[in-house]
């Protein structure tokens, strides 16, 4: 399922409204997502910034854009000139007029001509009192910027106003990211989708003796073949004891019977990604302890998906995770203590060493704050936010766990969507019942 046109130009023009009234008095200066080269003359395959393409929808580098509330034409964008030649090797250019036409461009400028850029921004800076642009991601960048708010003050005069307070525009957008429009839970659940089923599938094709980069690569083709544009994060496939490497990115392990396998895996759908976990023998069935320590991860996940309704928050969720936890490691024979004190001492950490969620939507790791005024004030849920629920534990072999329960890593992640009376779950055409994954495998 591929819609044409999933995020609407009108869409994204009531974006650019509302991020031009969230900055009134100021203005924002955003810069693409530079074509990063692999090695020699090889690059990267492009992908553009997320707070970039959803303010403008373009996919090119070398582009910038301007957000001015004050002037009647406040998005000025900054693309490549069409070049013929550059076009017969890397494909169609948009271009000044594409970027009107197609883009909804107020003014579109040449980036080639970096006077052009610095002028408009010049001019910009003078009527404003603050700068949204975010500082930290490319040190040339902040340079030419610092420079520019020096050249702006200048040319005032004696004012004696100091330069410009930089704000981060990721603060602003973060809070605009964070509620999804329906549109962008059309293509969350899309993702979703695409990479249930492919999760699905993994589980009906692996068989032992396969290496883990066969499972990531049967991942990859089920997601492309479906429509993904791409992965939305590296693919981790974690047989045996890897699994318990929370960031495994080798994938190169060959897989026997004995062992339980970790995917964890998300397609990216038109910039919105999916991010689910799931684990299952890589024989026919669960041994005895996989067997318990999944069960034990499930039944907090599930409790924990029960919670999410609007009010909540994710600490209240991370917090019934550690308690079910920590009781399922007491019951495991790898904690011995009042729940209470083994809690307050943190003593699940060697085995649950992470967080249970995370803001989801166009970086798996979304953009958003995670907190009301205060830090240590966790935010409340609203209809409209995306958010994963993933406990896990993990035995490594160096853990204090029973020799029994030593190489076993089990983690169970869903995408989560909070409704105005509770929630959905994106995510829930995967299995994650033992009985549903033994008769899979089976
Ligand atoms: N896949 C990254 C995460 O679960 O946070
Ligand atoms: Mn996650
Ligand atoms: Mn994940």
């Amino acid at each position: 399922m591929k819609s044409k046109e999933p995020i609407s130009l009108k869409e994204r023009h009531q974006r650019r409204t509302t991020f031009l009234s969230h900055i009134k008095g100021g203005v924002a200066v955003l810069f693409s997502a530079p074509h990063l080269i692999r090695n020699n003359d090889v690059h990267h395959a492009y992908r553009q910034d997320s707070n970039f393409f959803y303010l403008t929808g373009l996919e090119e580098p070398e582009s910038a854009c301007i957000f001015d509330p004050q002037s009647k034409k406040p998005f000025t964008l900054f693309v490549e000139p069409r070049d013929k030649v550059k076009e017969l090797w890397e494909g169609r250019m948009l271009g000044l007029e594409g970027a009107r036409e197609k883009l909804g461009a107020d003014t579109a400028l040449s980036s080639k001509d970096s006077n052009v850029f610095d002028e408009a921004v010049i001019e910009a800076l003078q009527k404003a009192d603050r700068l949204y642009y975010r500082v930290g991601v490319n040190p040339l960048q902040d340079q030419r910027m610092f420079f520019l708010m020096a050249r702006a003050a200048k040319k005032l005069g004696r004012t004696g106003r100091s330069l410009w307070t930089i704000c981060d525009p990721s603060e602003v957008l973060g809070e605009m990211r964070l509620i999804k429009t329906s549109s962008e839970i059309t293509c969350l659940q899309v993702a979703a989708n695409i990479t249930a089923q492919a999760h699905t599938e993994a589980m009906r094709y692996c068989k032992p003796g396969m290496y883990e980069f066969e499972l990531e690569a049967a991942l990859f083709h089920s997601f492309r073949a479906a429509g993904a544009g791409r992965l939305g994060y590296g693919s981790i496939v974690a047989s045996g004891e890897n699994a318990c490497v929370l960031h495994y990115v080798n994938n190169d392990r060959k897989m026997t019977e004995k062992d339980l396998i970790l995917i964890d895996a998300g397609a990216e759908f038109e910039y919105y990604t999916a991010d689910i976990t799931r684990c299952f023998p890589v024989g026919n069935r669960f041994s005895p302890e996989q067997r318990e320590v999944y069960q034990s991860v499930l039944l907090a996940q599930k409790e924990c998906v029960a919670m999410a309704r609007p009010g909540r928050t994710l600490k209240e969720i991370h917090s019934h995770a550690v308690e079910v936890l920590t009781e399922e490691l007491k019951r495991l024979k790898v904690l011995k203590g009042t729940t209470a004190s083994l809690i307050k001492s943190e003593a699940y950490r060697p085995y649950y060493p992470h967080g249970t969620g995370h803001w989801l939507g166009m970086d798996v790791h979304d953009l958003g704050r995670y907190y009301e005024e205060t830090y240590s004030n966790s935010r409340k849920l609203k209809a409209g936010m995306v958010f994963t629920i993933e406990p896990g534990l993990y035995f490594g072999a160096d853990s204090k766990a029973p020799a029994k329960l030593k190489g076993i890593g089990v983690r169970i992640e869903d995408d989560i969507l909070i409704t105005e009376k509770g929630h959905q779950v994106l995510t829930s055409a995967v299995p994650k019942e033992v009985e549903e994954i033994e008769s899979l495998r089976g």
